[in-house]
């Protein structure tokens, strides 16, 4: 657990409720109400935290960390928030994890009598709140910048890259590892160009094939990637220049084939890759070169074609960040949604290094920024390259898990595919120990961080 603040008469260890209710009762000589309560606060149906809180914002919410007792997996603890007497908000915890809560009044400026009870299965009905406060409204997250979703925490699927290998091979470790622990595959390379059209207009599903075939018999969802992009494309289509009618015929018979071939099987799509660079201009991908910026109509247009179902997505990198390429990818989706072109979601790929994270904020915001597109959002290859510092997988852990809150805070988040199963397959290299189960498919801290992100409460 991180440090508490060293300030405040409130510190120390884990204090009963009805020793906090004392020492913080109204009325007391002296006593000048808290805003916020800096120790750890053990709540029991016999024992619920009772305090007084003072706030000067014009509206607060209540805000605390809290976990569950260790049983609490199989028993959620509910915990029921009233500021005054009345009934401002109740979450069901069902992890021994901390989580950040906030529980929306609003409340005035101030004394306010903040109660929390908590219930349960006997004996498991305990959870451990820490920095039980009255925050501004207004202020984003909590004290430590955490996403905080709104209503209860939905279950988000984790899907996974996968190689042919999965499906055609015999590897045990790797086939056991994906089938317990992920909900559904992107194959990584298998839905390129360069595989499946290595011939104008000559296709070789066998790979693709196999992986789809093998997620609908275990029961996993695929995900499609990636139809336009600049890379791994067949040398007969980079190698000469097209007029602009010849690519597009190249382009439709190409979006024609892959996703009439997987119609009602493949529910979503990465029709557009990595069309932008860092300064926000197209790249000068054959397709571009070909078509100019009108190639993501046609594409999307042809994708929906082929199936109408499908959910059809752009999708690329670096645009965590506010700046210029999300500017380009925001302003992309949102004039196709003003004209009425197929456009579902945004990718965020999501390839971290633990050195240089996203603040988690920064990263809520731009989900949310995206979101308000009325687009879904994923992260669609996320990764988190390590040091070598002893703690590196630990500081991973909560990298993974950041991700997931912010998933979690954001409804339009609705998946999270990792970039590979093990280290041994990342395309970051082993040695960047970049995903969720090591060389040995042994099972990494990421992976509880990630999962516990996203459970449902
Ligand atoms: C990568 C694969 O993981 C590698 O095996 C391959 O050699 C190159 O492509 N962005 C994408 C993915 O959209 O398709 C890329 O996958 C990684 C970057």
């Amino acid at each position: 657990m991180r440090a508490l603040p060293s300030t405040g008469p409130w510190r120390g260890g884990v204090v009963a409720g009805a020793l906090l209710a004392a020492v913080a009762a109204p009325g007391a000589a002296g006593a000048v109400s808290p805003r916020a309560v800096h120790t750890l606060t053990r709540v029991t149906p016999a024992g619920p935290a009772s305090v007084l809180l003072s706030s000067t914002a014009d509206a607060a919410v209540v805000a605390t960390r809290a976990r569950a007792a260790r049983c609490a997996r199989r028993a959620p603890v509910v915990l029921t928030v009233r500021v005054d007497g009345a009934a401002v908000g109740q979450v069901r915890l069902h992890s021994s994890r901390w989580r950040a809560l906030r529980f929306h009044g609003p409340v005035g400026p101030g004394d306010h009598r903040v109660r929390v009870t908590a219930t349960g299965r006997r004996g498991c009905a305990a959870a451990t709140l820490d920095e039980l406060r009255l925050t501004p409204a207004t202020q984003p997250g909590d004290d430590e910048g955490h996403a905080t979703p709104r209503g209860p925490l939905r279950a988000i699927p984790v899907n996974a890259a996968a190689r042919a290998e999965l499906a055609l091979g015999s590897d045990q470790r790797l086939q056991d590892t994906f089938l317990s622990h992920f909900d559904g595959l992107t194959p990584e390379n298998e839905m390129k160009m360069g595989i499946v059209e290595p011939s104008p207009g000559t296709f070789a599903f066998r790979q693709a094939d196999a992986l789809v075939d093998y997620a609908q018999r275990h029961g996993k969802s695929v995900r499609g990637h990636t139809l336009i992009w600049q890379s791994q494309l067949p040398g007969w289509l980079t190698r000469r220049r097209w007029s602009r009618a010849d690519m597009l015929a190249v382009m439709h018979q190409w979006i024609g084939a892959i996703v009439g071939r997987y119609r009602g099987r493949i529910a979503d799509w990465d029709v557009l890759n990595e069309l932008f660079d860092a300064a926000g201009d197209w790249r000068p991908s054959p397709w571009y070169v070909a078509i100019g910026p009108d190639l993501a109509d046609a594409a999307l247009r042809a994708a929906h074609d082929a199936d109408p179902a499908a959910r059809l997505f752009i999708n690329d990198f670096d645009i965590e960040r506010p700046g210029p390429k999300q500017d380009a990818v925001f302003a992309l989706v949102r004039d196709l949604r003003l004209r009425g072109v197929p456009i579902d979601g945004v990718g965020i790929q999501a390839h971290w290094s633990i050195g240089d994270l996203v603040p988690e904020q920064m990263l809520l915001t731009t989900l949310r920024r995206f979101a308000s597109l009325g687009v879904r959002v994923e992260l669609t290859e996320l990764d988190v390259m390590t040091d070598h510092q002893p703690d590196a997988l630990l500081r991973q852990a909560a990298a993974y898990a950041m991700a997931g809150r912010v998933c979690q805070a954001v409804a339009a988040c609705d998946r999270v595919t990792v970039w590979g199963i093990s280290d041994r397959d990342s395309w970051r290299g082993a040695a960047n120990r970049a995903l969720l189960f090591d060389t040995d498919f042994l099972e990494k801290p990421a992976y509880a961080a990630l999962r516990d992100a996203l459970a449902a409460t």
